[in-house]
């Protein structure tokens, strides 16, 4: 039997050693995107435990061409992430985990925001299909603290989002890597998987020093002019941090 998305996704970083996922998103206005996924992701797999892709493949590829994908991402024994931050009602919610993991994906960004029963309804009709969900609880932007930040009864939000995640038995959070302190107040309470490295300002050691488990890493690796060398470098950097 399967084992769940969790497990998948911790053996894939213990077998690469590498906590990265890779954010697969195409520079603006690159052509042949099934062509530039590929080469991408041939480059750096021995670098990477998981493939992460958002709407700039999403949208324009099709479904066949994203499986296709999938598929070269599993042949290389790592795991692949929707970024889709999927926030809508329980039946939508519902086809889209279908499609999703038709398409192959192992698993789903969500957003808490759809209510505590909806989170929950929504992780286990994925754990049903043996994928995964990681639930937004920080992101990693300037303006995440007009959302995730907002003081809400007493308390921020971000604080309720995490209480979701754990009542809804999510397979993970996403925390801005730019957000070292509160990534230090919920590390160790589910994986933590955190974008915002480079491009956005994060580091990668500092990140994990603060309890990060999983890097989510786009531009500073696929627009690098050597891909595979900014990988292993960053893998080799988060190794070091974690001796
Ligand atoms: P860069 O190029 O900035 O790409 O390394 C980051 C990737 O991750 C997405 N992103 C997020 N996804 N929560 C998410 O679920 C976040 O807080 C967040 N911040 C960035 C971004 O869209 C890109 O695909």
């Amino acid at each position: 039997m399967t084992r769940p998305f969790r497990e998948r996704i911790a053996r894939a970083a213990g077998a690469k050693k590498s906590s990265i996922v890779l954010a697969l998103d195409p520079p603006a206005n690159r052509r042949k995107l099934p062509g530039f996924a590929a080469k991408t992701i041939r480059a750096v797999e021995q670098h990477i435990c998981a493939v992460k892709m958002n709407f700039h493949l999403i949208l324009p590829l099709s479904a066949s061409e994203i499986s296709r994908i999938n598929k070269l991402v599993h042949s290389y024994g790592l795991q692949s992430i929707a970024d889709i931050k999927l926030n809508d009602i329980e039946n939508t919610n519902e086809v889209a985990i279908d499609h999703l993991t038709r398409m192959g994906f192992d698993a789903v960004i969500a957003n808490p925001f759809i209510g505590k029963g909806g989170l929950a309804v929504l992780v286990q009709e994925a754990h049903r299909t043996n994928a995964g969900v990681i639930a937004l609880v920080y992101m990693s932007h300037p303006g995440a603290r007009e959302g995730f930040g907002l003081e809400v009864g007493g308390r921020r939000l971000y604080r309720e989002f995490l209480e979701r995640a754990a009542g809804a038995r999510a397979d993970g959070i996403v925390v801005g890597a730019t957000q070292l302190d509160i990534l230090k107040q919920v590390a160790s309470q589910l994986p933590v998987y955190s974008p915002g490295i480079g491009a956005q300002g994060g580091d990668a050691e500092q990140a994990v020093k603060s309890g990060a488990d999983y890097l989510i890493i786009g531009r500073l690796i696929v627009e690098a002019v050597q891909p595979a060398k900014v990988a292993k470098e960053i893998q080799s950097k988060i190794l070091s941090v974690r001796k």
